[in-house]
């Protein structure tokens, strides 16, 4: 049983910015030392190495504890979390988002719902951040690719915002789309075979779980831009890639939607995606995972099914043969 009574970690004892600000400062300061000889620093070529302000735009959130956060892990480091990924409008390594997402307009920002609902509608996003009080929930993440995290988001339950949209009994299925602007998002023809904007979907039953989260932040404060600013879903038990980011538009719909990943490579990328150590990957094993900044020795570990969080998960798939289910 890997989820706790409600956690004893607010965002205000987990150790973000702060830290990762001296580690940043360490870092700069220690490559100016080395480029340029520590006895010809003065005051004024010391300064050069103070982070500025600017470069870290994310604000504090007010954050209460959750019920539904993962105990007895180890947080991935602020730096790690945010610099190591998968963001393909910023480009296709891991390293690109961070440096190209800082053109991101993540103000104004709405999210259009429409599609089997009783009217459509818009949502600022800044209503949307005071729709329920926003919960500090420590996930694991494991993406496809083997590697995992264990990230402590900010959010409220999907579910909470899918009943302020009235859905129609007919609505079967959720799409989320992501932002799409190739002047923004230059680099998202580098993979020219994804047909954008990016497309996630969910069964409706998956969406209203209340693991499903809607996503505003992550340790304690809004989302960098590589994250998925300002807004997105994370989907614990879930292959990474189920977790589309920065959400402008949601639809009901009666069919299950055409999604990014199944689209490109239906055999290796299924609609459900849901993390199953026994079912690998056409090209690689998902047995194990990497756990990312973690020392050499301690990084392999075993994969659980649904990602360790069956208990509250496995129901919604019962008498499905998840064989396939990639
Ligand atoms: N959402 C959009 N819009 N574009 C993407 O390329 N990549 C997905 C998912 N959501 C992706 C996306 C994949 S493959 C993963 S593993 C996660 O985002 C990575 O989230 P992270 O970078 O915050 O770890």
């Amino acid at each position: 049983m890997l989820l706790g009574k409600p956690s004893d970690i607010s965002s205000s004892e987990i150790t973000p910015r702060d830290d990762y600000f001296r580690y940043l400062s360490r870092r700069r300061f220690l490559k100016g030392m080395a480029a340029t000889g520590a006895a010809a620093l003065g005051a004024d070529r010391l300064a050069q190495f103070a982070v500025p302000q600017a470069v870290h735009a994310e604000t504090r959130l007010q954050t209460v504890k959750s019920p539904l956060t993962t105990t007895g892990e180890q947080l991935t480091s602020y730096y790690d979390i945010t610099h190591y990924n998968n963001f393909y409008e910023f480009g296709v390594d891991k390293s690109d988002p961070a440096k190209n997402a800082g053109g991101l307009p993540t103000r104004p920002w709405t999210v259009k719902v429409e599609g089997k609902v009783a009217k459509p509608l818009t949502f600022d996003i800044d209503d949307l951040l005071k729709l329920r009080p926003l919960e500090d929930r420590v996930y694991r993440h494991r993406c496809v690719e083997a590697w995992s995290m264990v990230i402590p988001w900010v959010g409220y339950s999907l579910s909470e915002f899918i009943k302020q949209c009235n859905p129609l009994p007919s609505a079967k299925y959720v799409q989320f789309l992501s932002y799409f602007n190739p002047k923004v998002e230059k680099w998202s023809y580098e993979d020219a075979t994804i047909y954008w904007p990016y497309s996630e979907g969910l069964r409706m039953d998956e969406a209203m779980n209340p693991l499903t989260l809607l996503t505003f932040g992550l340790y304690g404060e809004t989302l960098p831009n590589q994250d998925g600013a300002p807004v997105r879903i994370v989907l614990p038990w879930k292959y990474g890639f189920k977790s589309a980011k920065s959400i402008v538009k949601v639809r009901f719909l009666s069919k299950q939607p055409r999604t990014t990943w199944n689209d490109q490579a239906p055999n290796e990328y299924g609609f459900y995606a849901n993390v199953n150590p026994n079912v690998d990957h056409p090209r690689w094993s998902q047995k194990t995972e990497r756990r990312i900044g973690q020392p050499f020795y301690a990084q392999r570990r075993t994969t659980l099914m649904f990602n360790g969080y069956s208990d509250q998960v496995a129901y919604l798939y019962k008498g499905m043969d998840l064989r396939r289910d990639f």
